[in-house]
């Protein structure tokens, strides 16, 4: 019986040995130690010995019982720890694998001009307001001195909004429609810059777009003369584009200003000389002026007592010269190639 008792520790023990898994394991426990298990006939049969023989002999099946469960947690710890490692080499990062790159993005040209534009204005001590691109008549045309019959409606086309009951609704035409907003909402001294999508009705070419951006400036408080305009636009283009390029001041019509002006830059391409860019040599950057009298008035401020100048500045037309792009039209018609040259850039 001793023996027999033996047998079956061997044998349970080379079972635990065998499962190769905690399910495989749990069958090895269960045929060796399990109620329907040969040790269990076994222990049974210990009833019917001697009680020295069953003392002896039981003495020998608790050590059976013993190593047995010795064996059999052994192998469980192995497998769990087997299981384990098993899990973890299923997750294993390969850090040696070449990684995926994410595509970088890049600020369109527009943004970084704009930005930088009005970051030299801010040091300039301009502060940054905004206005609506859906303008009503008064604020894009009347307040600014171009009353309904004036002939300087026909010089832009304007694209009118059809909101019913809103008559009067269009794209603005210019950013000049915030100078008069901000006089209304504040009093004076003035000195703001409003960048903004500004919209006409115009075919475009190598220069002009119907849709493009403007940074309107607008100083007004007592004493301020020309020679303010000019020596902010100086700072302006000095801080752009640097001593290099010339700029070139000329008399110009816009009916909110007197006396108004035009300032080209010499162009990037001919320097001066005429291309198919530029036509002139010049590249127009920006309409300027002393507010008109009227305008100040009709913001309610008081005429004899302010001056103020203005200007309005073609954003695309900053970018062009800074980059040297020679169509305005690539700056819109959506090649992706054109924005990832500017990635790391502002
Ligand atoms: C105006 O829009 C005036 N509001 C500017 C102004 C403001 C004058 C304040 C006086 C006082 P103009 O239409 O010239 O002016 O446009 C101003 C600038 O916008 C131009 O110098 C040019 O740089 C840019 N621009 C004009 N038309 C286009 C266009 N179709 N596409 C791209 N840029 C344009």
């Amino acid at each position: 019986m001793i023996r027999s008792f033996e047998l079956e520790r061997d044998r349970g023990v080379s079972r635990f040995g065998d499962a190769a898994t905690l399910e495989e394991l749990e069958d090895a426990q269960v045929a060796t130690m399990g109620r329907k298990a040969q040790l269990s006939t076994l222990q049974k049969a210990l009833g019917s010995l001697s009680p020295e023989d069953r003392k002896r002999v039981g003495r020998v099946a608790n050590d059976v019982r013993a190593t047995l469960q010795a064996a059999l947690a052994d192998r469980r710890e192995q497998l769990e720890r087997q299981a384990e490692d098993a899990l973890l080499e299923e997750d294993r990062l390969d850090l040696s694998l070449p990684g995926r790159a994410p595509r970088v993005g890049a600020f369109h040209p527009l943004s970084i001009i704009e930005r930088e534009a009005v970051e030299v204005f801010t040091s300039l001590g301009f502060r940054v307001v905004e206005g609506p691109e859906v303008e009503d008549d008064w604020h894009n045309f009347q307040a600014l001195n171009i009353p309904p019959d004036h002939p300087a409606r026909t010089m832009k086309d304007s694209l009118y909004v059809d909101v019913p009951g809103h008559p009067e609704l269009l794209l603005r035409t210019e950013t000049s429609a915030v100078q008069v907003r901000t006089m209304l909402a504040q009093s004076p001294p003035v000195f703001v810059v409003a960048p903004g999508r500004v919209y006409r009705r115009e075919t475009s070419d190598p220069t002009h777009l119907p849709v493009f951006h403007q940074i309107e400036g607008l100083a007004v408080d007592e004493g301020i003369t020309f020679a303010d305009l000019k020596g902010t636009l100086e700072a302006f283009v000095k801080a752009m584009f640097g001593e290099r390029r010339r700029i070139r001041l000329g008399p110009a019509f816009f009916p909110f200003v007197e006396p108004g002006c035009e300032v080209g830059v010499s162009c990037f391409r001919c320097d001066g000389a005429g291309c198919r860019v530029c036509g002139t040599g010049w590249i127009e950057l920006l309409g300027a002026g002393m507010v008109h009298p009227s305008v100040l008035e009709n913001c309610g401020y008081d005429a004899e007592r302010l001056t103020g100048f203005a200007f309005g500045l073609g954003i695309e037309r900053v970018a062009m010269l800074r980059y040297e792009i020679p169509d305005m039209r690539m700056l819109v018609d959506g090649d992706v190639r054109l924005v990832q040259q500017f990635r790391g850039v502002a």
